[in-house]
């Protein structure tokens, strides 16, 4: 048996999977995020061990004879957060997360250092780990004169389960702090970042073992063997291993809280101008590129809050098949954007509303706004010289038939719709953690049976591209406006 830990921005999902890869038991428990001030998003670090704690309760109660044959752990979390611990291993103030942009300007100055972009392969936007700690040192100097060690949430909670300070390359692939194409720490960037390598944890590949499951612990939740724990990796890089997505031509596109559009690359191909991020993937010698938007189905739950509905009643109000776009566009920038514009302060838009506007409109008008974004990462990731002939599409908004079919022709791309089941970060976990326990990595990372594909409408392609020309020329205007 296997245990994959997805470590979530709103929560911990785990599960137990047997050597076959198949799903045993899986628990969740939710986690709260803070917003101190405006543009602030935190997490108290102690929470992620609440969730996991809860989390393997809950898989106890349900399964203890599987949970008890656990040989191995893996780890997925959400990227880029910096915990700050002290010498003696306590948690220096609350965790900043991957969607907190204080750190604009500290940002900004270090994408603009000689090296960075070079070494890192990525532009260094305000939510990687590097720009925050610029911050700390500014503004909280006390808290960054304690800083002996800074860990990213998931390695934070394997320093819980091992006692071990370790990182994996897919995950500090974010932090801008790494030699993306050498995997290693880059004294450079690190100097560029104020930072020194005793602070840094050691690296290894998402599927090697970092260390193993403290005694208490295996004793607290009934295991006898010895466990190992994998490196883990960053949540796109675990879900990539989730899905079999690690080879070139591979890729899939995410709807979650944040839109992802991925594709593997068996070789460091970085082209930060795009504001394609190019990170290591989380199995030896491979990488992949990916368009980041940050708010995706976020854009719908925002909207359906607003409208006092469920973003699910929302969406279900919307047909099964489209006919042709919206005559209100949509710029889905809530929190800022990162590809292409990379741009903190922009924010959304409706343009085009009507007096006759109902709410069915505006959800249309939010997941059209949504798969354009996505089309402005596809069409960055293709002036790199990547192309997809197809993805898989997963995510909470892969639910709605109507946004399916409409991104579909957006991208210009079949989507591939996995059949039902775990195949997400907590499966790419569990999975690392097969490989860290010697089962090989090819018959491991299998891509999912493939339910059904969404094909895009070709009689409705050029009507969904001259709105996307329409919704291309728009962020130069809102820009100026909101300037
Ligand atoms: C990737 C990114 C997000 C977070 C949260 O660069 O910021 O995917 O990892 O999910």
């Amino acid at each position: 048996m296997y245990l994959g830990l997805d470590l979530g921005t709103s929560g911990l999902r785990a599960v137990l999977v047997d050597a076959a890869g198949t799903l045993v038991a899986a628990a969740e428990h939710a986690a709260p995020v803070s917003h101190p001030a405006p543009g602030h998003s935190e997490q108290d670090p102690a929470h992620w061990i609440d969730c996991c704690r809860a989390a393997v309760a809950k898989l106890k109660a349900e399964a203890s004879q599987a949970l008890s044959a656990v040989r191995g752990i893996g780890l997925s979390g959400h990227m880029h957060g910096a915990t700050l611990v002290d010498a003696s291993d306590n948690v220096l103030r609350p965790c900043i997360l991957w969607n907190d942009t204080r750190s604009n300007s500290e940002a900004a100055v270090l994408d603009a250092a000689p090296n960075v972009r070079d070494l890192s392969g990525n532009i260094v936007f305000p939510g990687f780990t590097a720009p925050k700690l610029l911050w700390v040192e500014k503004h909280e100097p006390e808290v960054f004169a304690k800083v002996s060690k800074v860990l990213l949430p998931k390695d934070y909670l394997r320093f819980w389960l091992t006692g071990e300070h370790v990182s994996d390359m897919s995950d500090a692939a974010g932090t801008s702090w790494l030699d993306v194409g050498k995997r290693e720490w880059s004294q450079t960037l690190l100097d560029a970042g104020h930072m020194r390598a005793d602070q840094m944890p050691r690296l290894v590949e998402g599927s090697e073992v970092s260390g193993h499951l403290r005694a208490e612990l295996a004793a607290e939740w009934g295991i006898s063997g010895p466990v190992v724990v994998a490196g883990g990796g960053g949540d796109n890089a675990v879900a990539a291993c989730g899905v079999g997505c690690f080879r070139e031509g591979d890729g899939f596109v995410s709807l979650g809280t944040s839109g992802v559009l991925l594709a593997a690359k068996d070789s460091f191909a970085p082209a930060p101008e795009t504001a394609v991020h190019s990170f290591c993937h989380a199995v030896p010698d491979t990488w992949y590129q990916m368009g980041v938007i940050l708010a995706a189905t976020d854009c719908l739950n925002w909207l359906a809050k607003t409208l006092n509905d469920s973003p699910a009643t929302l969406a279900g109000r919307l047909p099964d098949t489209i006919t042709g776009p919206s005559g209100t566009l949509f710029l889905p920038y809530l929190s800022g954007e990162r590809t292409p514009h990379n741009d903190a302060d922009i924010r959304g838009a409706f343009v085009g509303l009507d007096i006759g506007s109902s709410q069915e409109n505006l959800a249309q008008s939010v997941m059209e706004g949504v798969s354009f974004a996505l089309r402005d990462s596809l069409e960055a990731l293709k002036s790199t010289g990547t192309n997809l002939d197809s993805v898989l599409a997963i995510g909470g908004g892969t639910g709605s038939r109507f946004w399916l079919e409409s991104l579909a022709t957006i991208l210009d791309l079949p989507l591939r719709l996995p059949a039902k089941g775990d195949f997400g970060a907590a499966l790419g976990a569990a999975r690392l953690a097969m490989v860290a326990d010697g089962a090989d990595l090819h018959d491991t990372m299998t891509p999912p049976q493939v339910a059904e594909t969404i094909d895009p409408r070709s009689d409705l392609q050029s009507a969904y591209d001259e709105s996307y020309a329409r919704y291309r020329a728009l962020y130069p205007s809102i820009k100026a406006a909101l300037t």
